[in-house]
C-alpha cells in the first residue's frame, strides 16, 4: 500500500450525529490519510431525518473541525462493503461503547468480511465522556422535551426539537 492514500470509512445512520460519533471521528480521522463519514441510506431502523438531512448535519459537525482536514462527509445506497471498495478502502472504522455494542459489531464485521475478505473493520472504543450517548436517546429525550447539553451540538438539538415539534 506504499504511496497510496490509506482512506478509513466510517459508517452509520447518524440520525442524528451526536457526540459520542464526533469523538470516535476526531480520533480514528488522525490515523488515516483520508475519512469518509458514510450516511447510510440502507439501515435497519426507520430514521427520523431524511438521508439528505442527515448528511446536512454530520457535514454542520465536520466542518466545525477546523483543524481537521482529512474528512468527508458521502451518502451511500446499498451494501457497505461496495462502498467501501468505490471509495479505494479496505477500513471499516466503527464505535464501541461498551459490552451491549459487542455482539453487533462483532457480527458486522464478520459479515463484511466474508463479502469483502480485503476489508478489515478497526473498532474505536468510545470514551468515559461520552460512551453512554447513542442517537436513539437522543431522539428519546428530545421527544419527551429534555435537556441535550451535552450530548448534541446546539445546532442539532435545535433540528431535534423542530422535527418533535412538528409531529
Ligand atoms: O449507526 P448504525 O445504525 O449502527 O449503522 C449500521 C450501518 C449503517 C453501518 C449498517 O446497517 C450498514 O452497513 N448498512 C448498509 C447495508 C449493509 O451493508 N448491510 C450489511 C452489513 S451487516
Amino acid at each position: 500500500m506504499k504511496n497510496q492514500l490509506k482512506t478509513a470509512i466510517y459508517p452509520g445512520s447518524f440520525d442524528p450525529i451526536t457526540f459520542g460519533h464526533l469523538d470516535i471521528i476526531k480520533r480514528a480521522a488522525k490515523l488515516f490519510d483520508r475519512f469518509v463519514v458514510a450516511v447510510a441510506h440502507d439501515t435497519k431502523k426507520t430514521t427520523l431525518f431524511h438521508i439528505d438531512e442527515r448528511v446536512r448535519l454530520a457535514q454542520l459537525e465536520i466542518q466545525k473541525l477546523h483543524d481537521i482536514k482529512n474528512i468527508e462527509v458521502k451518502p451511500f445506497q446499498g451494501l457497505l462493503v461496495n462502498f467501501v471498495k468505490s471509495e479505494g478502502a479496505s477500513v471499516i472504522a466503527r464505535g464501541l461503547r461498551g459490552v451491549s455494542d459487542f455482539e453487533y459489531e462483532f457480527q458486522m464485521s464478520y459479515i463484511n468480511h466474508k463479502l469483502a475478505p480485503n476489508t478489515t473493520t478497526i473498532l474505536f472504543p468510545a470514551t468515559a465522556n461520552t460512551h453512554y450517548i447513542s442517537s436513539s436517546s437522543v431522539k428519546e429525550i428530545a421527544r419527551l422535551n429534555g435537556r441535550l447539553d451535552g450530548l448534541v451540538s446546539t445546532e442539532i438539538a435545535d433540528e431535534l426539537k423542530r422535527r418533535f415539534s412538528e409531529v
